[in-house]
């Protein structure tokens, strides 16, 4: 039942600055929220208050014995209206980073995680490619003023899951159902994050840091057919696949652009990731292009399929693509009662500990439950909960699981038995 966990492979968790920061500040979630888009109707300015209450999150943080974080910007707060800069966030930011640095806790910064300011949204946001140069000012900011303290960054979190939630399926902000506009965005996105390793790189190498490590947070599932002698559901898995995550990751990675995605002769092929980030979660069976859930399987409090070999197959894939140390950027689930989280993070983290494949680093999706976009605060991802009224932090069960397992290099056969063993998932 034990098992250690790859040696030098650090630990920790990941947040984003929209899900945790809480405050209204001009961006497009705010304007969803307002505008009643949140299923259970709650609102993501009265987050976890991480603006006022970051010193007393990092606290937890180290106290939990956590060695790294990924943590997001918000666009909105540093540039609140077009070509201006908010001095006072970027202060409060770097004196994040400091605290951090004075922990021993070691930053992932991501500089666009899903929200935008709202005068780059009603400009059309992503899908017009004049629009392209305000991400990179951003990113420009970021390294400028932050540069000094972190290393580390990812450029864009899952770019397929904001071109298809915003602009296919019509789920989240600006909720279009297009097929061009999402072919375009995930173009431009691609566009953004080659330009911004690139500049990462320079900006960082010019001011003589020689240790920029820069690459984007995929989102991976596995792609099943739900009936394997089917022909039909096995191609329709692997065009869900190809569509959904395999085209754009290679565009992303390599600067290869398969149809349908085009370069517009923009960028030569290279190599564009100095790590495979891997956002995992879930399995999709499908019958025909887009997602399902197998029956007779193990869930989660949002439905979705727990399928730990999958964050190594994911892995794989990836590897395959452009051999690089791997990062589980983020991985986690929906378990509003912190029921089963222990077994699921036992599973994933054994998966990951029994491959041969070069993982370097686990962020744990989430260090706190959150506002989790259109379903709102009430999908609980955190392993440390947040009293509603007091606001005040706890670690949850999982939480304490989670930093032992940090400070035991892994999960003893006493582990097992305390936090894991009689744990057992809904099967629907
Ligand atoms: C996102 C997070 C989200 C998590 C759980 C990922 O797709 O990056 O922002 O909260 O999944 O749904």
């Amino acid at each position: 039942m034990s098992f250690s966990i790859k040696k030098g492979m650090l630990m920790g968790v990941a947040t984003a600055s929209m899900q945790i920061e809480g405050g209204n500040c001009g961006a497009n979630w705010n304007d969803w929220y307002q505008r009643g888009f949140i299923k259970d109707g709650t609102d993501p300015s009265s987050a976890n208050d991480h603006w006022e209450k970051w010193r007393e999150d990092t606290a937890v943080m180290a106290e939990m014995g956590l060695e790294i974080y990924r943590f997001s910007v918000e666009w909105a707060r540093l540039m609140p209206r077009e070509g201006e800069v908010n001095e006072a966030a970027v202060s409060r930011y770097r004196e994040e980073l400091e605290l951090l640095r004075e922990n021993g806790i070691k930053p992932l910064l991501t500089i666009h995680h899903f929200s935008n300011p709202m005068w780059f949204e009603t400009k059309g946001a992503f899908e017009k490619r004049e629009n392209l140069h305000y991400y990179l000012e951003l990113v420009e900011l970021v390294v400028e003023r932050f540069g000094d303290l972190c290393s580390d960054y990812i450029t864009i979190n899952e770019p397929n899951v904001y071109a298809t939630n915003s602009y296919f399926f019509g789920e989240w902000p600006p909720a279009k159902k297009s097929l061009g506009a999402t072919i375009a965005v995930m173009e431009n996105l691609a566009y953004c994050h080659i330009a911004a390793y690139n500049m990462i790189h320079s900006m960082r190498s010019s001011r003589g840091y020689t240790d920029t490590i820069v690459g984007c947070a995929n989102h991976m599932r596995v792609f099943t057919p739900k009936n394997e002698k089917n022909l039909w559901h096995r191609l329709a898995a692997k065009l869900s696949s190809y569509l959904f995550q395999d085209a754009l990751t290679k565009a992303m990675t390599l600067g290869v652009f398969p149809v349908p995605l085009r370069n517009h002769g923009r960028f030569p092929k290279g190599e564009y990731t100095d790590f495979i980030g891997l956002n995992y979660y879930s399995r999709s069976t499908v019958s025909g292009i887009g997602d399902g859930v197998r029956e007779n399987s193990p869930r989660n409090d949002l439905d979705w399929e727990i399928y730990p070999e999958g964050i190594v197959e994911c892995a794989s894939e990836l590897y395959k693509v452009l051999p690089r140390p791997i990062w589980i950027t983020e991985n986690g689930t929906c378990d509003n009662a912190d029921r089963f989280r222990c077994r699921y993070l036992y599973e994933h983290l054994k998966a990951v500990s029994g491959s041969e494949l070069p993982f370097e680093r686990y962020y744990h999706w989430c260090f706190c439950d959150n506002f989790e976009w259109v379903e709102g605060n009430s999908a609980k991802f955190g392993i440390v909960e947040i009293d509603p009224e007091t606001r005040e932090r706890r670690v949850k069960r999982s939480g304490r699981f989670y930093s032992e397992i940090i400070k035991n290099g892994g999960v003893t056969d006493e582990m097992y038995e305390e936090y894991v063993r009689g744990l057992e998932y809904r099967v629907l």
